[in-house]
């Protein structure tokens, strides 16, 4: 049921408030007088403890849940202390990578039920490791073959293109790591700050959806594009990614989720005068290098469409040279939730506009259940 929405992916866009609301119901734990604030998964809270003790957490996935975990990486690097690995699932099988007793491997579906995921979660299985599943789709076969894990319950997904999936299913890792992490003093002013941010990261989604006008004006002026890049580092590396894979997959248009400190590398023989080019700069530690790319990139008379956060649009803006769009900020870790609804938004648009198919994008599936 589509309610009011023409599309679903329209919908699922929009509904996101709601799906992560749902997705962190019952796990965040307020605190009060001499108790701390904290997270319950329910799934993981008897593996907890094996999950320290692993010497690698490796996260396993395909397209927008891969780009999810991705998205998640660093805080869970940081919390744990652990290495962090990632695997797309297929290349995984393909090179029969390492996978040891010792690690906790994680698996990241929406569907639960994506071919390469499963066939990696039975590799890993046979190689000893503690499988944790990641997963929106309770009773599928990565939640049933998994040792544990955690349901992102971000409702049912219909278009597509991921969208509210992918931020429920950030919303979790963090939680997760937040779970591994454990009460350590050290972090406690960083855990707190995040669990708060969590608590108010719907309303902070329902302001950045007020973009969609502004997201719908830009599409306009992308409209007959070629091709279409997205710049971003540190948290927003996974943005980046995922922003292009939505615009190529729904709009048909080609897009490339660049790594910004790569840009010497390769990427900036591509700027000239004609090709649009997003960069991600909100506000991070990353922020200052993220200038400076702007401004090498306007040298080289680069086309700009700069994301930041509210209040430093002058600072990134080159006197009024790139065209902004502001979102809330929030904590640095979860900036990517609110990063990528913009960008599902001009993908949306962008889609409409061209007059694609938006549900159904041409030769993709939902579920990629064969090989
Ligand atoms: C569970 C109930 C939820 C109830 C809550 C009350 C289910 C599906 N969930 O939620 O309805 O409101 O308790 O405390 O009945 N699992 C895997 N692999 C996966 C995902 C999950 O093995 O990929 C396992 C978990 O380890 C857990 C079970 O499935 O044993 C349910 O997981 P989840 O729904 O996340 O647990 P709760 O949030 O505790
Ligand atoms: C397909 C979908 O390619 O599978 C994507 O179209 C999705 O949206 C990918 O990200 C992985 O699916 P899942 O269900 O394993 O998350």
């Amino acid at each position: 049921n589509k309610g009011n929405y023409e599309h679903y992916m329209q919908k699922e866009i929009h509904e996101q408030p709601e799906s992560l609301t749902t997705t962190m119901r019952g796990r965040l734990i307020r605190g009060g007088t001499c108790k701390a604030k904290t997270v319950l998964l329910g799934g993981l809270k008897d593996h907890l403890k094996t999950i320290r003790r692993s010497r690698r957490i490796v996260f396993i996935g395909c397209g927008t849940s891969y780009n999810a975990a991705l998205a998640a990486r660093p805080i869970l690097e940081e919390l744990s202390g652990i290495p962090v690995t990632m695997e797309i699932a297929s290349d995984l099988l393909d090179r029969q990578g390492p996978i040891y007793r010792e690690d906790t491997a994680v698996f990241v579906s929406q569907s639960g039920e994506t071919a390469d995921t499963l066939n990696a979660l039975e590799y890993a299985l046979q190689n000893g490791a503690l499988c944790v599943g990641i997963t929106n789709t309770v009773g599928s076969a990565i939640a049933r073959h998994t040792h544990c894990g955690v349901h992102i319950n971000a409702g049912a997904e219909i278009g597509v293109a991921s969208t509210k999936a992918y931020t429920s299913q950030i919303v979790v890792m963090a939680m997760l790591a937040l779970a591994i992490g454990g009460d350590a003093i050290s972090n406690q002013a960083r855990r707190e700050a995040i669990i708060d941010c969590l608590f108010d990261l719907p309303n902070k989604v329902r302001e950045v959806l007020k973009l969609d006008q502004e997201m719908k004006d830009l599409a306009k002026l992308l409209i007959a594009e070629q091709s279409l890049l997205m710049f971003g580092r540190g948290y927003n590396y996974a943005t980046a990614l995922e922003g292009s894979l939505k615009v190529k997959e729904v709009a048909l248009m080609h897009s490339e989720g660049i790594l910004a400190g790569e840009m010497k590398h390769g990427p900036l023989a591509l700027v000239d005068e004609s090709l649009p080019i997003v960069v991600i700069a909100t506000h991070d530690a990353c922020f200052s290098k993220q200038q400076s790319v702007i401004q090498q990139l306007h040298a080289r008379k680069g086309r700009l469409i700069v994301m930041c956060s509210r209040g430093d649009a002058a600072a990134v803006s080159l006197g009024g040279a790139c065209r902004v769009i502001e979102v809330p900020q929030v904590e640095d870790c979860l900036q990517p939730v609110v990063n990528i609804v913009p960008l599902q938004l001009l993908a949306y648009h962008l889609t409409v506009l061209r007059g694609y198919n938006v549900d159904q994008p041409r030769n993709l599936a939902k579920s990629v259940t064969t090989e």
